[in-house]
């Protein structure tokens, strides 16, 4: 069994869209190699415990679940924790503007660390390329210039003023655009990404990856959409996200090796750009060890 370093341990895990837990049936995942089960009881609040004999689609009555794991809810999802987690998940404040459309895109299992998944959510080389036509095109491949920094007082990675052509940044997107992005790296697993809303120029829409670390080299993507769409159906924007996310997968998963090497010059620059390695020093400094190669000394 692989050990689990403490800052991992303590964090908080997302597990589930809460939405999609029955009511008094077990559902069960694997968390950081620990087989979880989890349902919801009679006022709709998550119960989740470690599995022992529980099979999915049992009934259960979740009072009788003496023995749990800590929980919260948070943008449409239930998180836990196998330690000690803080007193809060951290702000994604834009999830409350009451004009917004919230939704989960799914769950999404991929053979690859969740550190893998920040990282390929972060790099915007690949758009052109893996996302033809939509979040890129030919010739405009370049990856300009943009500022990173991590933010000492909220403990996170943060890239501004990142800037990209994009044939159809969104679903409401009508034309192609210049779009710009501001990615926060709020969790060693998460990402928030803030885009230029083509509905509404002057605010943004807000997509996260919340990424389930199941085993070092097994992951589940839970996706979250925050639009400024007055237009379109939750299908159709599920759909959309879910498209973008389906040419991201096989890409992932032919990843080599599957967990994240922190050493910056363990793979090329091309790839490990700016902000990429920005988050490899932040995990290293952290002392995250789980889904990723640490620096060798
Ligand atoms: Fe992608």
């Amino acid at each position: 069994m692989t050990s689990i370093d403490p800052i991992t341990r303590d964090l908080w895990q997302v597990i589930a869209a809460t939405d999609e837990l029955p009511v008094g049936i077990v559902e069960t995942t694997l968390l950081l190699d620990q087989p979880i089960a989890m349902t919801r009881d009679r006022n709709g609040e998550p119960v989740v415990w470690r599995r022992s004999d529980e099979q999915p689609g049992d009934e259960i009555d979740p009072e009788t679940i003496l023995d749990r794991l800590p929980v919260t809810t948070g943008y449409g999802f239930t998180w836990t924790s196998l330690g000690s987690p803080p007193a809060q998940l951290f702000p994604v404040p834009e999830y409350a503007e009451s004009d917004r459309v919230n939704m989960s895109c799914g769950s999404i299992g991929i053979h690859v660390s969740a550190p893998r998944a920040v990282e390929n959510f972060l790099d915007m080389g690949h758009f052109p390329y893996v996302h033809t036509d939509i979040l890129g095109a030919e010739p405009h491949t370049e990856v300009k210039e943009y500022d990173v920094e991590v933010s000492q007082e909220r403990d996170e990675v943060l890239a501004t003023k990142c800037k990209f052509f994009q044939p159809r940044a969104a679903l409401s997107a009508t034309d192609g655009m210049e779009v710009e992005y501001v990615y926060r790296v709020p969790h060693p697993f998460c990402s928030v990404l803030y885009k230029s809303s083509p509905e509404a120029p002057e605010r943004r829409d807000v997509i996260a990856i919340f990424l389930q670390p199941m085993t070092e080299e097994r992951c589940r993507a839970h996706l979250l959409q925050s639009m400024i769409d007055s237009t379109s159906t939750i299908t159709e924007l599920r759909r959309f996200q879910q498209t973008i996310f389906g040419q991201d997968k096989p890409i992932l998963e032919n990843q080599y090796p599957k967990r994240l090497p922190l050493d910056p010059r363990a793979e090329t620059p091309i790839r490990a750009d700016k902000s990429a390695i920005a988050y490899r020093r932040w995990l290293s400094q952290k002392g995250i060890t789980y889904g990723v190669i640490p620096v060798a000394g």
